[in-house]
């Protein structure tokens, strides 16, 4: 192809394009407010303003009728019930809750937010909300010097997004992912902003394809999109943590996810055959190896028709699976929405005679083709076809699949737009529109569906449901892997700031393929991927067909005793990881976090690309290059010791740190401590003994966590079956001071008491648990 050649930048090639004309909403005509809501009518349009708590507010342009308050897609939260107070001089309207205030001046109408000290976060200056003829909606915001951008879901690049440009429409793109790839296959189209330490965000709820420019203008930025209304939310922060939990308010949080998602996950496209995958299950176990699941990618499927097993290939899925279960593996099947068009396969009939397929307004099918050929897509707009979609499941959770892995749902197709016909017409729970307008949320509604329909039939266990594709508020249906990257190093560096960025835009379940999916990988890269994927949130080792096999053994035995070494790990600090998930259920938090969640005053933070944080207080120093053994870590304030080594290092400097192939730095804080569970073999993954290491500081220093646990598995914990425990460390030069300040739930796990173990104890430190001085064999009870 010629555009993939230099003729591409050919200079008779470039045209004159006219500038874009927006027509701006004009001046303030009236005002009127009903219940919660404000409506000011201006010259070019209408605007509403609705607060969802103290700190959010809600801002709908619409240029062609009233703001429709009712058409998100993903919102949970309801607005209203918020004090307000207003005050009108001067032409200019102030609305104001505890924590924002709403500035709005009339000619032209501009708005400005202010976080609760009066200090400005958005602002529109002299560009405001603006349209175009053909539909387009565009708003203009002041930018500031100091601003730094995070968040957009699922982004190549680095971790801050200043000076980028970024669109959201679902697109399945094997190659590359380069740093100007764009977009990928999630569209949240949401960030946070961080100026000198104080954090607000913004929620821009349009579905259509959007756009976000922190690019072409140094004093503004902008976000647009092909259609639909300009309807945002502010959140005022100030911190970090307070914006995702502020967004996450809105869009809603991740249910703990069954404990078994959270371990290693083994994956290839495609285990062939039942024979494959039972040789598979068995070197794990030989190994000694844990594996909580293995997937089954499409060739499980008879001629890739999803809800069938292939007959040949899978002769007894059910035995296969119950087999697998005794060795404490779980299978997760792939589906994808394109059902075969072929009047002799029954998913394909029902659909058809049940009209479950997307159509043409004028009542054709939409087809495509996608892996099975000739294919119809489900319309998951619609509440009917959703409980269709979701009641098929029972072909899988009768077998004993409690977990689903979809793809090639943004949806996939293989033509020139990869994607479906703009024009179909979804029915969209009785408003119908188009596919323009719902693309992006047809893989968020599939996982729904999936979801949704899975949880009925489970019996009070959890689902896990995987996804490629989705929107904002993806994480209430599933956990998200980034899609086809490539056994490269660059993937591997690109997809920290990925996955971090995806926390920060609310979804916590995240990661790449360990490994790398296209491409060969290497021992190298295999090793240290392995490594960073033992603590990056979702833990699966996957790759593509025709490529080398990638299982932790294949490149012999000194590479298969690190993998383990690591891959063991993650289930020693399973204790640790799951209140960090329960942590992202509770508040939105994610679990792997960027240093500036953290430490959102130090600057030195706002663009740590290649470390990263596991909660609040432990810090990875991964290697991410070739024969690398020495790399410069930076940590923050504090004192922090090496894991392994047990050395201790000063924050706020950067130092030189060693790790040969077999080692990845990681760093606790001083003061504060970590849970530790032990590695007990492949079917029997609960711990019976939990550890709480307490790395001793010097200094004044107060701690507190939480330490959760329940079955993992069910829904119990909602009727009380867990156990919370809420633990302080305080530290000063005389002693550490252990207590339990609180205990919640009636769950009892398999061990009755925590270990503790002082790491660093200093001459003349006593260690005092719970007011009583401590001697040796230190230990907490769970009750109080
Ligand atoms: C897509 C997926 C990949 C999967 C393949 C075959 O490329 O992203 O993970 O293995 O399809 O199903």
């Amino acid at each position: 192809m010629l555009e993939d050649t230099s003729f591409a930048i050919h200079p008779g090639k470039e045209q004159q394009t006219a500038a874009v004309v927006y027509r701006d909403i004009g001046n303030m005509i009236s005002n009127t407010k009903t219940d919660d809501t404000y409506l000011f009518n201006c010259e070019n349009g209408k605007v509403a303003v609705q607060f969802y708590t103290d700190s959010i507010v809600r801002v709908i342009m619409n240029q062609k009728e009233d703001p429709q308050l009712d058409r998100s897609q993903t919102v949970v939260a309801k607005a209203g019930n918020v004090a307000v107070t207003e005050n009108f001089s001067n032409d200019v309207y102030k609305l104001k809750t505890s924590k924002v205030e709403l500035v709005i001046s009339q000619t032209p109408f501009r708005l400005t937010v202010k976080d609760g000290h009066g200090k400005i976060i958005v602002s529109e200056g002299d560009r405001g909300m603006a349209y175009r003829e053909n539909g387009e909606v565009v708003t203009f915001k002041e930018m500031h010097e100091a601003d730094h951008f995070y968040g957009f879901g699922e982004k190549t690049g680095f971790l801050d997004k200043r000076g980028e440009k970024y669109e959201m429409w679902n697109s399945d793109v094997y190659a590359p992912h380069n740093p100007e790839t764009d977009p990928l296959y999630e569209s949240i189209p949401y960030f946070m902003t961080l100026r000198n330490g104080r954090a607000h965000g913004v929620f821009f709820d349009n579905t259509y394809r959007s756009a976000f420019d922190m690019k072409s203008s140094s004093e503004y930025y902008s976000f647009t999109a092909e259609g639909g209304q300009i309807d945002y939310y502010v959140m005022a922060g100030p911190e970090p943590k307070a914006v995702l939990e502020q967004y996450t308010h809105l869009t809603g949080r991740m249910p703990i996810p069954p404990k078994w998602a959270i371990g290693y996950h083994q994956s290839r496209y495609s285990y062939e055959t039942e024979a494959e995958v039972r040789e598979l299950a068995q070197n794990f176990v030989d190994r000694d190896i844990p594996v909580d699941v293995i997937h089954l990618d499409i060739h499980y499927m008879n001629g890739y028709r999803v809800f069938t097993f292939d007959k040949e290939r899978f002769p007894n899925p059910k035995q296969l699976i119950k087999d697998l279960r005794k060795m404490g593996i779980r299978i997760v099947p792939i589906v994808d929405p394109g059902v075969k068009k072929d009047s002799e396969y029954t998913i394909y009939q029902e659909g058809v005679n049940q009209d479950q397929f997307c159509k043409y307004i004028e009542g054709e099918t939409y087809f495509g083709e996608v892996w099975p050929g000739i294919s119809a897509f489900p319309d998951f707009t619609d509440e009917k076809v959703r409980k269709w979609w979701g009641d098929k499941h029972t072909f899988y959770t009768g077998m004993g699949i409690e977990g689903i892995w979809n793809d090639m749902n943004e949806p996939a197709v293989f033509n020139e737009t990869k994607t479906m016909d703009v024009e179909v017409m979804h029915r969209n729970d009785g408003n119908p529109t188009t596919h323009r307008e719902l693309h992006n949320v047809y893989g968020f509604l599939m996982g729904q569906a999936t979801y949704e329909g899975m949880k009925e039939q489970l019996n009070g266990k959890r689902p896990f449901l995987l996804t490629r594709a989705g929107y904002a508020g993806v994480q209430r249906y599933a956990s998200v892997w980034t899609g086809d990257n490539r056994s490269f190093w660059e993937h591997l560096q690109m997809s920290l700031p990925m996955v971090m960025n995806l926390g920060l835009s609310g979804v916590p379940f995240t990661g790449p393929d360990v490994g790398g999916f296209a491409h060969d990988t290497n021992a190298e890269l295999l090793v240290r991927w392995t490594q960073v994927g033992a603590f990056t949130p979702y833990f699966r080792n996957h790759s593509a067909i025709g490529t080398l096999y990638q299982e932790p053994w294949q490149f012999g035995e000194k590479y298969e005793h690190i993998m383990k070494k690591y891959i063991q790990m993650r289930y020693k600090w399973m204790p640790q990881l799951y209140s960090l998930f329960y942590q992202a259920s509770k508040q939105g938090l994610s679990v792997m976090r960027p240093l500036l969640l953290e430490y959102p005053e130090d600057v030195k933070t706002y663009n740590m690309n290649d470390q990263f944080m596991i909660g609040d207080n432990v810090l990875m120093a991964p290697i991410l290059a070739p024969s690398v053994v020495d790399r410069a870590v930076y940590l923050p304030q504090g004192d922090w010791v090496e894991y392994e080594t047990g050395e201790v290092f000063e924050g706020e400097k950067t130092h030189l740190i060693h790790a040969e192939l077999e080692d990845m730095p990681i760093f606790i804080k001083k003061g504060t401590a970590i849970m530790q569970g032990e590695w007990i073999s492949n079917t029997d993954k609960a711990p019976k003994n939990v550890s709480m290491n307490v790395y001793a500081g010097e200094w004044n220093t107060t701690y507190r966590f939480t330490h959760y646990d329940d079955d993992g598995e069910t829904f119990a914990y909602e009727n009380g079956d867990f156990l919370e425990m809420e633990l302080e460390v305080v530290s000063s030069p005389e002693q550490i001071e252990i207590t339990v300040l609180n205990v919640k739930g009636e769950y009892k796990p398999a061990y009755n008491e925590i270990n503790v173990n002082v790491i660093g104890l200093k001459k003349g430190q006593n260690v005092i648990i719970n007011g009583e001085i401590s001697r040796k064999n230190h230990k907490l009870a769970l009750d109080m």
